[in-house]
């Protein structure tokens, strides 16, 4: 609650004791009301970012002509205790990022991080071969030596076959998936062009759910019955993350009713509700981050999460009187996993500030683990060949 008698609006930022955090955007912007109160919630999951002590506000006066600050400390139960990142293994989720000719954005939004990339689809605008050449290059260029790991969207698939062309993206995820065993990552492709990764001792599991003709479906070639088998088979503990295109229907940030994005939805749902510590990882929305409601949800129970990613092309905002500019820019996520939980960051790829909207910390990853387990699962990670899941071709 802001009180602020002759100012217009207020822009809210997480600080410290010098001023708001360097490198983070603005936490919220509203309207002051001529009684000069403001009331403004957090909704969502989000937690606050470590360094953060203050809330700060800088009030914006009548004339448009002057601002005030005003700072609040954070009470100390409430400040977040630094994580050690030193056992950490992190990821940049992206996705939608439409190259059609320009490869300008995706070559910034390679660059957001260092770091292994995941990308949930819609690469390319068409599914083009030229604008999958492109990619490539793109890749070589700006994540030289680091791992790119893909699933389809609707857009990498062609919309019409090109004589006897059916698809161009089984031609590129093949050379990802190689390009990635090159690099140390452990990869098995399924007949259904769906895959499983090991990368770190974390377990990436790539899920097509859109086939050739832009047809949105799982069913296709049994990936549900895959799927289960390697999330079975998977090391007690591991972090398993699956990509998948569209999110589900329960946990879409853009709506909660109408028909699922694609057959086999209620299918998939009950596989993850009978698996624990993963996360769902989907784009296909082009939500903000910085929408009211959030994109990640978790079950601290089960260890589930859910987390849609935005989009790197300019992401779709709504629903508050006042929403600053750079809110609309496309994002990325830096994925941070260690034995007790997940940070998630999403930052945006032109300014490369943190969004607060887009910052959550999800404890309990490893409740409940044995030491038993804990060395079983370090050993599998070391394993050399671990065991091929049923119907896997290893790449
Ligand atoms: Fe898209």
């Amino acid at each position: 609650m802001l009180r602020a008698k002759g100012f217009l609006a207020a822009e809210l930022f997480w600080a410290n004791q010098d001023g708001p955090l360097a490198g983070w955007a603005a936490l919220a912007a509203f309207p002051i009301d001529p009684a000069g109160n403001a009331c403004w919630q957090l909704t969502g999951q989000r937690a606050i970012p470590p360094g953060a002590t203050h809330l700060y506000a800088r009030c914006v006066a009548q004339d448009l002509l002057s601002a005030e600050e005003v700072w609040t400390e954070i009470p100390a139960g409430f400040r977040p205790e630094p994580r050690s990142a030193e056992t950490a293994v992190r990821f940049l989720l992206m996705s939608d990022l439409h190259l059609s000719s320009n490869p300008g954005r995706v070559l910034r939004a390679l660059r957001t991080a260092e770091l292994p990339v995941l990308l949930c689809g819609d690469l390319t605008n068409d599914g083009r071969e030229e604008q999958f050449r492109l990619f490539q290059r793109c890749i070589e260029t700006a994540a030289p030596g680091r791992l790119v790991l893909p699933v389809a969207g609707n857009h990498d698939r062609l919309l019409c076959p090109e004589g006897d062309v059916q698809d161009h993206y089984q031609g590129f995820q093949r050379w990802a998936l190689e390009r990635a065993q090159a690099l140390g990552c452990r990869v098995w492709q399924h007949p259904s062009g769906a895959y499983r990764a090991l990368w770190q001792g974390v377990e990436i599991l790539g899920l097509q759910c859109v086939a050739p003709g832009r047809r949105f479906g799982l069913r296709e070639g049994g990936q549900p019955g895959w799927l289960e088998r390697c999330l079975a088979e998977s090391p007690a503990g591991a972090w398993r993350l699956i990509l998948c295109h569209a999110p589900l229907l329960a946990h879409n940030p853009h709506r909660k009713d109408g028909p699922p994005y694609f057959a086999g939805d209620g299918e998939l749902q009950g596989i993850l509700d009978r698996s624990q510590r993963l996360l769902f990882l989907s784009g296909h929305t082009h939500c903000s981050p910085n929408l009211p409601g959030g994109g990640a949800e978790w079950d601290p129970e089960s260890r589930r999460g859910y987390l849609d990613d935005g989009s790197v092309v300019p992401t779709e905002l709504a629903g508050e009187p006042l929403m600053p500019s750079d809110w609309k820019d496309g994002a990325g996520m830096e994925l941070s996993l260690t034995e007790d939980g997940v940070e998630i960051r999403a930052r945006s790829i032109h300014s490369g500030a943190y969004y607060p909207r887009g910052y959550y910390r999800f404890e309990g990853g490893s409740v409940g683990l044995t030491e038993g387990q804990r060395r079983k699962n370090a050993e599998s990670a070391k394993r050399v060949h671990p065991p091929q899941p049923a119907g896997g071709e290893r790449v």
